[in-house]
């Protein structure tokens, strides 16, 4: 649950947002002046607080410079009159979240509150990365033992002391911004806030302003100035999201704040001297942007000065029993239920899985897993096809048969072939659509470029084809081009 404490003395504002914000998952405290704001903010432990700026009593600018002294993470909304833009200004310079203009528009009043309750959640859920040993009582980790990981523990650990700049790079669904969040959790950084930017999501012409603010005037629609999130999270860390979609001109910018820590506001020219920790992902192959000139060369290589990549989950299938174990742990804690275990076909079909998703995709398919499991024990027909297809019979959960071919699968379990036809036809009948030899040929496709990092001919090599072939048969089942390397 979400803890909202509003400070107005307005009644009917009070009354409006015990409206708004009558939800199960809100817990809305009032209080009517600045000096009862300040007294409540220890005993209620808000996620966020959202202020008038004109009260009685002490005005909202000098309550918000008090809290600042004691608490410099917690989120602060302030609400503004109209024509009276200045002081939001002032407020955002002393550290808000952002503002709100009265009267508000409750989409936008929603907008931006659920906004600021993701940025409280960051800054207030700590990510563990020391290797999870044996205990069992960790809520938010990052979940991996294997070497890979060991070694991303290792940086996250020695970035944490430091105040270098990193670069977090990897597929979809890595953990990108896990780590982001443990780096910071972790550095001297930690009492400062952290503010995620994703550069995907905001339009382009948007980015910089929201990054380094605007001057009035500034372009059509920039009625007043605005600050940006690296002036007001001066101190803190910023997290760039998806930086490899960034544009050329905002890159620029970017360069001189980690250079000289300066920058101008959109159509301004006073420089503003921020210190400010970067930490950017990407899950697009910087080098390959870099060779096009849609990157900037010197940008990617201040960026680079420490790079986590982190791995691909086929490339760490030691990790995924425990992933499996710590997400059915999480769903049912959060639906007060007991947590279901798996059966070893089950686990061995999510062993052999690809995962072109990795993480997320494993998180979604437990999650699925614990809503349709009928008893307390997941099964493998309760997992969806494309992880059942991928799956081969567990070890020792078979007997060879006399004469059969024998080879091994991809997550090295002996693979009888006899047994694999009965279980694909199995597979078969549950599905009377499914055209067997096809769905079997693109997921021995997908495994064998999996297996070879994307390269095409030795995943050829390795089923037995000629490149040509391979190349149609990746074209004829839409296999992702991420999976191959040309
Ligand atoms: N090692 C891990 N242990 C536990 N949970 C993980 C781990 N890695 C990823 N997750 C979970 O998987 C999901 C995806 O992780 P995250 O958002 O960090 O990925 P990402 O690399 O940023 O992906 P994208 O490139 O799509 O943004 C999140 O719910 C995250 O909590
Ligand atoms: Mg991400």
């Amino acid at each position: 649950m979400d803890k909202l404490l509003l400070i107005d003395d307005e009644e009917d504002v009070q009354y409006s947002f015990q409206r708004i914000f009558d939800s199960p998952e809100i817990h809305l405290t009032t209080a009517a002046s600045g000096e009862e704001g300040l007294k409540l903010i220890p005993k209620v432990k808000p996620d966020l607080v959202i202020m008038d700026v004109r009260m009685g009593g002490i005005t909202g600018l000098e309550t918000l410079r008090r809290l600042r002294e004691t608490n410099a993470k917690l989120p602060v909304i302030m609400m503004t009159a109209y024509g009276t833009t200045q002081t939001a200004i002032e407020a955002m310079k002393l550290g808000a979240y952002d503002y709100l203009l009265k009267p508000f528009d409750v989409p936008k009043l929603k907008e931006i509150v659920f906004g600021a309750l993701k940025a409280a959640r960051d800054m207030r859920e700590v990510v563990s990365y020391e290797p999870l040993l044996d205990s069992e009582d960790y809520d938010l980790g990052i979940v991996g033992r294997s070497e890979p990981m060991q070694s991303v523990y290792k940086l996250i650990g020695q970035l944490a002391t430091s105040d270098a700049t990193a670069l977090i790079t990897g597929e979809s669904g890595t953990g990108k911004e896990l780590v982001a969040r443990a780096i910071y959790n972790h550095s001297q950084r930690a009492e400062q806030p952290f503010i995620a930017i994703n550069c995907a999501a905001i339009p382009e012409n948007l980015l910089e302003s929201e990054l380094f603010g605007h001057e009035r005037g500034a372009f059509t629609g920039a009625a007043e100035r605005r600050i940006g999130k690296f002036e007001q999270c001066n101190f803190g860390t910023i997290f760039l999201d998806e930086i490899g979609d960034m544009s050329l001109t905002t890159q620029t910018k970017i360069l001189r704040v980690l250079q000289s820590g300066t920058f101008e506001r959109v159509g301004g020219n006073t420089p503003i001297q921020v210190d400010v920790r970067i930490i950017a992902a990407t899950n697009k192959p910087l080098e390959a942007a870099v060779a096009k000139k849609e990157f900037r060369e010197d940008l990617f290589y201040r960026l680079n000065v420490v790079r986590i990549q982190m791995p691909p989950l086929r490339e760490r299938r030691d990790d995924i029993k425990l992933l499996a174990g710590y997400f059915l742990r999480k769903f049912a804690r959060t639906h007060k239920q007991k947590a279901k275990s798996i059966s070893k076909d089950a686990l061995a079909a999510l062993e052999a899985h690809v995962w072109p998703g990795n993480v997320r995709e494993l998180e979604n398919v437990i999650q699925r897993a614990h809503v349709v499991a009928k008893s307390d024990v997941v099964l493998m027909s309760e997992l969806p096809p494309e992880v059942m297809a991928g799956s081969f019979p567990a070890k020792g959960a078979t007997k060879t048969v006399a004469g059969a071919a024998t080879s091994p699968t991809a997550a090295g379990v002996p693979l009888d072939v006899k047994t694999l036809g009965q279980t694909l036809f199995r597979w078969a009948r549950n599905d009377p659509k499914l055209k067997i030899i096809p769905a079997v040929e693109r997921e021995l496709v997908i495994q064998a470029l999996a297996e070879c990092h994307g390269n095409q001919v030795q995943a050829a090599k390795l089923l037995g084809i000629t490149r040509a072939t391979l190349r149609k048969r990746v074209q004829k089942f839409g296999i992702k081009k991420e999976l191959t390397i040309e």
